[in-house]
């Protein structure tokens, strides 16, 4: 029976991972989560079924433990957030750098077949070119922009040095089910939500007018399965958007739109680290991983508005 280790499955993507992973069946599924920010509500349908480790990433010898016997470990565990990372620098870096080496060494030691690394678009930071093309040279703007990169770097050295099999994928503003609208840290797109609920305008830092590639959770996980399992793809890094982008406005517009009021954002000021413009090219993960995002921009924050009025 093949053996799946989720670190940070209790948060927004790998809580959604952990039940693709049940859904394709015959495998035991561990999640190595310290509730930094995830939550055990979020497995709360498949509880049962998935062995928690409650233990901080920064502890190798737990981290060992839990890895021990492990075909695939999808390496989501983070402190994700570009303010936090300037606002609070030295647990996310602990956290994304120290945690992200142990989890690597981790693997490395107990021979592990596949590693998927959850990298981040923000190590681009702002280029001249649109659609971001993995072989441009990455200008991080910040903190957490460093430490995802680092770790990419690590993935890779790990292939190359000690025979780990590493993919890193460069996620592109994920958003969906369970993403905790509840910090000032939150993910956009979730404050959003929330703020429609409550009929309430968002506050939206800059102009607006800055674009991202919004990707459905769900596109996220198919992806990440495909990373986990394809042959050859040792050592890689691949862009892991959507394809498209939308300016903030424009989402918000959509989601008026969505629920048929019209509520003017507010806006404050643009916020230190946040880049401008952000769009994958996803060439390279189609063509090597079989990448098909599934979800338009619009069938997800439907879906998505769904769960949260459920909550
Ligand atoms: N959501 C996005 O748009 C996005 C974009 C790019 C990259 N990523 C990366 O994807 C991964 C998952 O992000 P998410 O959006 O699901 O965030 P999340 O905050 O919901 O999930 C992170 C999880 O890691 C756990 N965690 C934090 N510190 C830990 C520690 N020291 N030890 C063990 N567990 C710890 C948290 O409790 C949480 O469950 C992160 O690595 C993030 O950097 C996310």
């Amino acid at each position: 029976m093949k053996r799946y280790v989720v670190t940070g499955g209790a948060g927004f993507i790998g809580s959604a991972l952990v039940r693709r992973l049940l859904g394709h069946g015959g495998g035991e599924v561990h999640v190595i989560d310290n509730l930094f920010s995830g939550h055990e509500k979020n497995l709360e349908d498949v509880r049962s079924k998935v062995e928690l480790h409650k233990l901080d990433i920064r502890d190798y010898g737990g981290v060992a433990a839990a890895v021990a016997g492990a075909d695939v470990v999808v390496h989501l565990a983070a402190i994700p957030s570009v303010p936090r990372s300037i606002h609070d620098p030295v647990p996310s870096h602990e956290v994304n750098m120290d945690g992200t080496f142990n989890v690597l060494r981790a693997c490395a030691e107990a021979k592990v077949r596949r590693v998927v690394y959850s990298a981040s678009s923000s190590a681009y930071g702002d280029t001249e070119v649109l659609p971001k093309v993995e072989t441009m040279l990455p200008r991080p703007k910040s903190p957490y922009a460093v430490q995802k990169l680092t770790g990419e770097y690590y993935a890779g050295v790990f292939h190359s040095c000690f025979g780990l099999e590493t993919v890193s994928l460069r996620f592109f503003n994920v958003y969906g089910e369970r993403q905790d609208p509840s910090s000032q840290y939150s993910g956009v797109l979730s404050l959003f939500m929330r703020a429609l609920i409550e009929r309430r305008a968002p506050t939206i830092f800059g102009d607006g007018e800055q674009t991202r590639d919004f990707t459905y959770v769900e596109d996220v996980t198919a992806l990440i399965w495909k990373a986990a399992t394809v042959p050859g793809v040792g050592g890689r890094v691949y862009n892991a958007g959507n394809g498209d982008r939308y300016s903030l406005n424009q989402v918000w517009d959509s989601l008026q739109k969505i629920e048929g009021v019209s509520i003017p954002p507010k806006y404050g000021e643009p916020r230190g680290g946040d880049v401008r413009d952000s769009q994958a090219d996803t060439t390279a993960a189609r063509r090597d991983l079989g990448h098909d995002p599934q979800y338009t921009l619009d069938q997800g924050l439907r879906r998505t508005l769904a769960w949260y009025k459920t909550q």
